[in-house]
């Protein structure tokens, strides 16, 4: 059992870290610095809000500094590192500011929002009613407009921006207005973006008008997986006071102190990262059009965020791609979506998109042996195995 945990390890290192394109837009890696902190001794001890555990001294410290890096970072007025995944971060916002029949809206996961905030997910779990944002598949972005008619109608109780399928900025300046108005709480769900936020090349919702984002930290963010919420004073410190004990236990402060540093990484590194990350997926996205396949909003310039769409109509026939791509270890999911920020934080540019967008294109068009093109994609990975936008060691 030993040799078999560890071997099946080790292979996945060779294989993912080493021989793969990784081009999942949920995915990214983090520096060797941030990943050593994962497996410091942080990682065996606990700490109470009351301070029942002693030996918290440099823990207490660990989290004052991570909370102002945030802070600073994403230029919010209260930070929180305690949540454990995205999931979590999206359930303390629900669960801080609505109950049980409020109307929830955000975007539907028919048009690429988040499946886990919907009627089967927390929605469901808190007996709130979702209502869909109208949306434009055209221009992959909500409606302003029918929006507006839709928030003074349902009058919902929450309105979160934000998806996981998110190619353009979403228009929170333009209804955080008739949202305040009606009633609502405005949150920004930013799990993809937050790396983007945080390298001020996206959009910046808190500026905006929402009361707080949150998401994940392992997206385009660099950091390890885990969760994170940046509000203005008044809403981050009614989600603080409900944190512990209700959503969060012990917070797990290795990755607390992991997430600290790449936090201070994107302070010195973020700007260049994601302007990189974006330019990526612009180059990535027309040379895959150039070569016919089916990227959508080209009238847009088919993407301002990490990810490249390319619409087959559905994941069932997103996932004949994504299967045929993976013999070739081009790992894409059955979106498909395509990112861009983990080959980007390997150090790659304009340049090796086109070479990415040829490999695609002899994989799916033209069918070339997958051992053939395997070996294409592992000499190009190897040219970029260290990690960049981040301190030398
Ligand atoms: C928009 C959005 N929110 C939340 C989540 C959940 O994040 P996590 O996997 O960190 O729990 C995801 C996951 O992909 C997501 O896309």
């Amino acid at each position: 059992m030993i040799n078999e945990i560890l071997s099946l390890v080790e292979k996945h290192r060779d294989w993912r870290g080493k021989q793969c394109l990784n081009l999942i837009p949920s995915e990214n890696v983090m520096s060797p610095a941030v990943r050593e902190l994962l497996s410091s001794d942080l990682g065996h001890r606990y700490t109470a809000r009351d301070h029942f555990y002693m030996g918290t001294s440099f823990i207490d410290e660990i989290e004052h500094c991570g909370e102002e890096i945030a802070k600073e970072v994403f230029r919010a007025e209260t930070a929180d590192l305690r949540p454990l995944s995205g999931h979590i971060a999206d359930l303390i916002f629900l669960a801080s500011f609505a109950k049980p029949k409020d109307v929830l809206m955000c975007v539907s996961p028919e048009n690429g929002g988040y499946p886990g905030m919907w009627n089967d997910g927390l929605a469901g779990l808190f007996g709130l009613k979702a209502v869909p944002f109208p949306f434009s598949k055209h221009d992959m972005n909500i409606k302003v407009e029918e929006a507006k008619e839709a928030i003074r109608r349902f009058k919902p109780k929450l309105v979160i921006f934000g998806a996981s399928l998110i190619t353009f900025p979403h228009p929170v300046k333009e209804l955080a207005e008739v949202a305040r108005e009606n009633g609502a709480y405005i949150g920004f769900d930013g799990s993809h973006v937050m790396g983007l936020i945080a390298g001020k090349q996206f959009q910046d919702p808190l500026k905006e008008g929402a009361y707080t984002l949150f998401g994940s930290t392992h997206k385009t963010f660099f950091g390890p997986q885990g969760g994170i919420i940046l509000a203005d004073k008044e809403h981050g410190e009614i989600m603080k006071a409900k944190i512990y004990p209700t959503f969060v236990d012990n917070a797990h402060w290795n990755r607390i102190a992991a997430l600290t540093l790449a936090l201070a990484e994107m302070k010195n590194f973020g700007k260049a990262y994601a302007k990189q990350v974006i330019d990526n997926s612009k180059t990535l996205a027309k040379a895959l059009h150039d070569y016919g396949f089916p990227v959508v909003c080209q009238h847009l310039g088919f993407t301002q965020s990490h990810q490249v769409l390319l619409n087959y109509g559905g994941y069932k026939q997103g996932r004949v791609i994504a299967e045929k791509l993976q013999p070739a270890n081009i790992i894409v999911d059955c979106g498909v979506r395509i990112g861009t920020c983990e080959v980007t934080r390997r150090g790659m540019k304009e340049e090796e998109m086109l070479k990415i967008a040829g490999l695609i294109e002899r994989t799916v068009v033209d069918e070339e042996q997958p051992e053939k093109i395997k070996k294409d994609v592992a000499k190009l990975c190897a040219e970029f195995q260290k990690v960049e936008y981040c301190f030398e060691e």
